[in-house]
């Protein structure tokens, strides 16, 4: 059975995270794998969190199955965390969801459900997006197509090329859009263009799927899902991948959840029973306990107000970086104008450097990013920061 199988080169992420642990050389900074670090370089559980994991962990009196849909204060908490807490859509029984093991499991059962829906639906990606949606949805077999986003030489949106392209759309079509925070760019959309997607997707009848991975990440837990309520309050059908990874930190706990929007009570439920269904065939039921801590600490005002304080600190911290590594390598006198990193948002930005400068600064630095030139901001610290900003003048003044 598999004596003819050979060997897949690593993930194009993930490789790097190994790569990283295998380098000896004790100057290394990793700055590749999405995860956020504190000034030391650790990932620490939130004490929110920690205190919701506790009472968890005093509180639960059984192993057996939760309910196949998920735990309903999760569901109820992170819907209202998305949409607004007051948003009619949440009462009006066109809203559905499904707690799916991490962001990636949200996203691949949503596409397998517009699989059931549309079998020849073609799923619109930003060129560039994270790259494993385009595995994810390869996988299912559905089409992929790719829809101008960044432009690299000049860092900057591709606004007009884009509008252009989702203009052409239609209802066979599905956009898949970053609701914050954009993997990989960190370049978001406007206010102004969420206004015009919104409406082009009404007008032309193309189904907005919004991936919202970095909720809080951005500039705050409401203005950064401004632009997604928007789009909600004005089409009659979408989905939502969002991933309890980051701003909560359950990275290892794979804790998501996908919502529908239908356009009515009765395709509502029918679209959840195919979720349902389609969970069932992959993995049956979702995983406890990260869904738990998350529905207790969301049903908790105490523990809400300080997840909060601890998100807006990660925040803070990573746009204080941006500025900090923006300064140091223009202190080095490189003619490239890096301030565009401090406008992009989140995790992530491109340096805008090519795979091969990605590389050398890999050789002779040990410093990891994704071939991309992507780098996850969380990595730099006061500690790293003039190492780094060292390499990357040295390696454009080559
Ligand atoms: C990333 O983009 O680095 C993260 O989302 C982690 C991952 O799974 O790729």
């Amino acid at each position: 059975m598999f004596q003819h199988m050979t060997a897949l080169p690593p993930d194009p992420l993930l490789g790097i995270a190994v790569a990283f642990r295998a380098d000896s050389n004790p100057k290394k900074v990793d700055l590749g794998v999405g995860v956020y670090k504190t000034e030391d370089g650790k990932t620490p559980i939130l004490t929110s969190v920690q205190k919701a994991l506790q009472t968890l962990l005093n509180t639960e009196d059984s192993k057996s199955y939760i309910q196949a849909r998920g735990n309903q204060a999760f569901l109820d908490g992170m819907e209202k965390l998305v949409f607004g807490a007051d948003n009619a859509l949440l009462t009006s029984g066109r809203v559905e969801s499904l707690q799916a093991p991490g962001g990636t499991g949200s996203l691949r059962i949503g596409f397998e459900l517009i699989k059931r829906g549309n079998p020849n639906a073609k799923i619109w990606v930003s060129s560039p997006t994270w790259a494993n949606h385009v595995a994810l949805i390869k996988a299912t077999g559905l089409e992929v197509a790719e829809y101008p986003y960044y432009d690299k030489t000049n860092n900057q949106l591709k606004a007009d090329e884009m509008l252009e392209t989702l203009a052409q759309l239609g209802p066979n079509d599905v956009v898949l859009l970053h609701g914050c925070c954009h993997n990989p760019t960190g370049e978001d959309l406007t206010p102004e263009l969420w206004t015009k997607i919104s409406d082009l997707a009404v007008e032309k009848g193309f189904v907005p799927f919004v991936d919202i991975a970095y909720q809080g990440f951005g500039v705050d837990l409401e203005t950064d899902v401004a632009g997604v309520r928007e789009l909600l309050s004005k089409v009659p059908e979408a989905l939502i991948a969002t991933s309890c990874s980051k701003n909560f930190g359950l990275y290892r706990e794979r804790t998501g959840i996908l919502t529908s929007v239908s356009e009515s009570p009765v395709l509502a439920g029918a679209a959840l029973s195919h979720m349902l269904n389609i969970a069932r065939e992959i993995y049956s039921m979702p995983p406890s306990y990260g869904g738990a801590a998350v529905g207790i600490l969301l049903a908790d005002e105490a523990l809400t107000a300080e997840w909060k304080t601890e998100l807006a600190e990660m925040c803070s911290r990573m746009i204080d970086l941006r500025a900090l590594l923006v300064n140091k390598i223009h202190e080095r006198g490189v003619e490239e104008d890096f301030s565009f990193i401090n406008r992009q948002k989140g995790m992530f930005t491109f340096l805008g450097i090519t795979p091969e400068q990605v590389q050398s600064i890999r050789d002779e630095y040990a410093i990891y990013m994704a071939g991309s030139s992507r780098i996850n901001i969380a990595g730099v610290s006061s500690s790293n920061v003039d190492y780094l900003a060292d390499a990357i003048a040295a390696t454009l003044k080559k």
